[in-house]
């Protein structure tokens, strides 16, 4: 890595043609995964190294500690390699295992802790506050990208020349999501330097979101290098248009954005009008890899459907082959017979709120999933004819299964449960 702008390498731009709703106007994503460690963070990383070294503020020995969402963490841990440093990240348990595994693999000490994603001003605990503990020590020194000026200067040496010779001068707008904030602040300094007409967009995601990597409004307190006066605007991006678009983006493009991505995406998308002559470069910090666990979070159908053990299989078969047996159902009619003439006892496996609502005159309440704590209410005599009661049906025949393997001999399941039985105006009470 260059300590200026990339002019042999940068990471690549690609013209967007299927997701954009626009005729006119061109959208091109700067593709950051293509950084070295994987992410727009390298550049970060790499120079606020770079520029604690020049100013002499690493002394030999010492440590580097960073609180860190993942990528910028990364980064430091492989410029560190190179330079010799030992680096600790403290964050926050809901990072993606993903991230936090490959952190660890990569080298660095990883201090998890019960955090928010990105916490808010005035959260007592947390990644950033025991960052700043172990940095009060001479053991550490923290690079702080929140407040280090050389993160927007790593974008301002590096993202937004590239970006001016990528597009020929031509760029009119530029676009990305809001995490420190140092590639806005960086590289519209750069743009703007340029062609003061650059518009330079901020986005952001809502309160309480779950995208990795990216601050809402309030959390963005938390970053002295936010400087909306320096944006011409900002605007908001729920999970759902996030998390939309960044399926669509890899079915429809066949590019492989993670979420941020797609926010930024999603924010140009509502900021930008469709004219001609209009060129938009949004910056895509990240592809979908590290972030597994969110997208099957918010995109649920992708969820893998866990494979069942040869013990649950074989469990299954037995239960549905004891069904089978004649002689386990009873109808509402005979039910009614036996309930008039005191003839069976009544046992009710539904959870006891449901119960409580109604049920059977005199049932016995016994839910199935305590139904061996509730033997000392059943009957005594194992000879005593039960009949099983649930709502419709079903979960009374596991429970016909139950109180035979606790030895009741004569144990039958209401077919049609309680739906059926009220159906036909049968008596029912509630405690
Ligand atoms: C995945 C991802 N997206 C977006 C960003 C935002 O970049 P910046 O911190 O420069 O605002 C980051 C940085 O934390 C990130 O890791």
């Amino acid at each position: 890595m260059g300590l200026t702008s990339n002019e042999e390498n940068p990471t690549p731009i690609v013209r967007l043609n299927k997701v954009v709703p626009f005729t006119h106007t061109k959208v091109y994503a700067k593709l950051e995964w293509y950084n070295p460690f994987g992410a727009v963070k390298d550049r970060v990383a790499y120079n606020m190294i770079r520029d604690a070294e020049e100013k002499n503020l690493l002394s030999r020995g010492q440590k580097l500690v960073e609180p860190t969402s993942g990528n910028t963490g990364m980064g430091l841990a492989m410029v560190s390699n190179q330079r010799g440093y030992a680096l600790t990240t403290p964050l926050s348990r809901m990072i993606p295992l993903e991230k936090r595994t490959m952190l660890r693999f990569f080298g660095s000490t990883v201090l998890e802790l019960d955090d928010n994603l990105c916490p808010a001003p005035g959260a007592p605990e947390g990644a950033i506050a025991k960052a700043r503990e172990l940095a009060a020590t001479p053991t550490y020194h923290m690079l702080d990208q929140y407040k280090n000026l050389a993160n927007p200067e790593a974008h301002y040496r590096t993202t937004g020349p590239e970006i001016w010779r990528q597009t020929q001068g031509e760029i009119t707008h530029f676009v990305a999501g809001l995490g420190t904030c140092g590639t806005i602040t960086g590289t519209g300094r750069y743009l703007k330097e340029q062609n003061p007409g650059v518009k330079v967009l901020g986005v952001h995601p809502v309160e309480g979101h779950d995208i990795p990597g990216v601050r809402s409004i309030k959390q963005l307190e938390q970053t002295a290098l936010f400087k909306p006066e320096e944006y011409d605007g900002l605007v908001a991006v729920d999970n759902q248009e996030a998390f939309d678009l960044c399926l669509r983006l890899n079915r429809e493009e066949s590019i492989i954005a993670g979420p941020s991505s797609a926010m930024a995406l999603a924010g140009a998308f509502k900021l930008i009008p469709d004219e001609p002559g209009l060129i938009v470069v949004v910056i895509f910090p990240d592809n979908a890899f590290k972030y597994c666990s969110s997208i099957v979070r918010h995109i649920p159908q992708l969820a893998l459907v866990p494979e069942k053990s040869q013990k649950e299989r074989s469990l299954e078969t037995m239960v549905s082959n004891v069904l089978k047996t004649p002689g386990l159902h009873l109808d509402a009619d005979e039910a009614i017979e036996l309930h008039e003439n005191h003839e069976a006892a009544f046992v009710d496996v539904r959870d006891f709120a449901t119960y409580r609502r109604e049920h059977i005159p005199d049932a016995i309440s016994a839910p199935l999933d305590e139904i061996n704590d509730y033997a000392p209410l059943l009957p005594e005599d194992k000879k005593t004819p039960i009949v099983c009661v649930c709502n419709r049906g079903v979960m009374s025949l596991t429970g016909v299964l139950h109180l035979k393997s606790m030895g009741y001999e004569n144990v039958k399941s209401l077919d049609g449960g309680m739906i059926d039985w009220r159906r036909r105006g049968l008596p029912v009470e509630s405690d």
